[in-house]
């Protein structure tokens, strides 16, 4: 019997967003479930019941949804269902069964505990790690993508003038000046969507490797005079120092006054956003100036900014919306779906409708928040590079021990003692070595040792100016195979040797320019 999928209404407030649509649901049918949707539950992003029902779902009401449900997709947490006699949803779940929706577990381990005394799986969408195989399934990135359009398109809403620039009978309008304040995901999909509405752009980020993509989208990276890296792991931010901080303050005092429009975006995850933009600042913008917080949820970047409300302030619409890509229902309700049926699909490895979550896949692993009933939140972190100096302070918090139900806690295998147990051997080892090989082998091999040592410190060091550290780190491996190759292609006593090197040119010029490519063609997903 295969599993069945529920696809239940969201009831939070202000939520219009559903998690399947009929597309995703004739994909997850492909994958072999059966899939229950409740009854208009798509109603607010524009999916109706009968586009379901075409799409092969079968319509219950909430009732009968939850009793059924094996697998429960949603987009928000555990609610209670005020028409269900005010139950939780974990209450009307069968036990075992699977929860997949954003949960925030770093904010939330009080349900955590709630899923694992139910002994119900969770899987935080959110939570699922941030690499490349995973991009697929990067729900977070879909809907900042979507955040940052939509904050525009409020902007413009709510601002008296045009974006772009006219000269028209009755005279001449300036285009309108844009600041958008942190360029990740949200910040970048702003920058596009105001650029290509005509507006004048200037960004600014901690992050010095976005400089270029900001250029490449036709705007202008505001820089700081003071040297401080905000990279941190695993493509995201780090804490700024004051320092830092009062210095990007006082370039936005500057700005403040000149530009007409506002959009901030900047965090670090687990940290409260950063306050930015002060009263002083928000005085000196021109009257029908608007503010856009996308962190308005997390604290806001502007210390006027109220979560889910305009204010006006000095004659300045300050935006708070925490919802904006719901505002953007059947869109965002259609990238999201997407991003649940691709995990959904790494978890339905026979594609026979049967769930099965397995936890030494990095990604199945950095998702599951609650297995078996036992809490697996956080992840084992994975093996990192040596840390760069950019990178000593951490921005997610450090992990616990994985619980023990899951997998035992392995030794530490790099310990002191250890690590002066593995010289002993491979000193001992070489030694041996070196007394019976011939001269010349040992001298290779003492070249060999040492350029894996060089070549790892080089790559391992290479600043990401790439869109993923992954594409930076694969590059920089291809710089070095191409410098060994073009120093052996002229060698002359071995045509195989020159042949070889040609080929290693040719192949390895395939992956650096298809690195650019690719960081191209992303970049060109947030223009026009
Ligand atoms: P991200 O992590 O990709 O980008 C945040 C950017 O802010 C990073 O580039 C970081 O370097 C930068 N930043 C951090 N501290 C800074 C500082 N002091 N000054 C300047 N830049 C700084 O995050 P993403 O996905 O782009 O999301 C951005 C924001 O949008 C987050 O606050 C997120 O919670 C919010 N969001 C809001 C939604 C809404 O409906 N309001 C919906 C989706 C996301």
């Amino acid at each position: 019997m295969p599993l069945t999928i529920a696809i239940p209404k969201e009831t939070h407030k202000l939520e219009k967003r559903v998690a399947a649509t009929p597309d995703s649901v004739r994909k997850l049918l492909e994958l072999g479930y059966r899939v229950v949707v409740e009854s208009r539950a798509g109603s607010q992003a524009n999916y109706s019941n009968d586009a379901y029902k075409e799409a092969g779902a079968e319509m219950v009401s909430a009732a009968k949804l939850y009793p059924q449900a094996d697998i429960l997709l949603k987009v928000n947490g555990p609610e209670k269902r005020t028409d269900l006699d005010g139950k939780n949803e974990l209450d009307l779940l069968p036990k075992d069964a699977t929860f997949i929706s954003f949960l925030q577990p770093a904010l939330n381990e009080p349900l955590l505990k709630q899923f694992a005394k139910k002994k119900i799986n969770a899987l935080a969408i959110d939570a699922v790690p941030r690499i490349s195989r995973a991009q697929k399934m990067d729900a977070l990135s879909s809907m900042a993508n979507i955040a940052g359009y939509r904050a525009v398109v409020e902007a413009s809403n709510l601002f008296g003038r045009f974006f772009t620039g006219q000269i028209t009978a009755a005279g001449k309008v300036p285009p309108a000046k844009v600041l958008v304040i942190g360029a990740g995901v949200a910040g970048l999909s702003a920058i596009g969507a105001a650029k290509s509405m005509g507006a004048i752009v200037r960004a600014f980020d901690t992050r010095p490797e976005v400089k270029d993509q900001v250029k490449s989208m036709g705007a202008e990276f505001l820089e700081l005079d003071y040297e401080e890296d905000g990279s941190g792991t695993g493509g995201y931010a780090k804490e700024m120092s004051k320092a830092f901080i009062d210095a990007e303050m006082a370039l936005f005092r500057e700005q403040a006054a000149e530009v007409d429009i506002i959009i901030t975006t900047a965090l670090i995850p687990g940290k409260p956003a950063p306050k930015l933009i002060l009263e002083d600042m928000v005085k000196s913008m021109k009257q029908g100036s608007v503010i856009v917080d996308l962190a308005a949820a997390n604290g806001g970047n502007c210390e006027l900014a109220q979560a889910d409300k305009v204010v006006t302030r000095h004659g300045v619409s300050i935006i708070g919306y925490t919802n904006l890509p719901s505002r953007l229902a059947a869109q965002s309700s259609q990238l999201y779906a997407t991003n649940l049926v691709h995990l959904v699909a790494e978890l339905t490895p026979g594609k026979d409708g049967e769930l099965i979550i397995n936890m030494d896949d990095e990604v199945q692993r950095g998702a599951t928040v609650v297995h078996q009933g036992k809490v697996t939140w956080p992840p084992p972190q994975p093996a990192s590079p040596p840390p760069s100096p950019a990178a000593e302070k951490k921005a997610v918090p450090e992990p616990e021990p994985e619980a023990p139900a899951v997998k035992a806690k392995p030794k530490n295998l790099f310990s002191g003692k250890a690590m002066i147990g593995y010289w002993a051997v491979a000193g001992t080892l070489l030694l041996l070595l070196g007394s019976v090989a011939p001269a010349d082998f040992v001298h290779h091999f003492f070249i060999f040792i040492l350029s894996i040592f060089v070549g790892w410190q080089l790559i391992w060091n290479v600043k990401h100016s790439l869109h993923t550290p992954l594409m930076s780190v694969t590059n920089a491996i291809s710089s070095i195979v191409i410098l060994g190759a073009l120093l052996l292609v002229a060698t002359p006593d071995s045509t195989l040797i020159t042949v070889m090197a040609m080929v290693a040119v040719f192949v390895t010029s395939i992956n650096i320019f298809g690195g650019f490519y690719v960081t191209h063609r992303m970049l060109h997903m947030f223009r026009k």
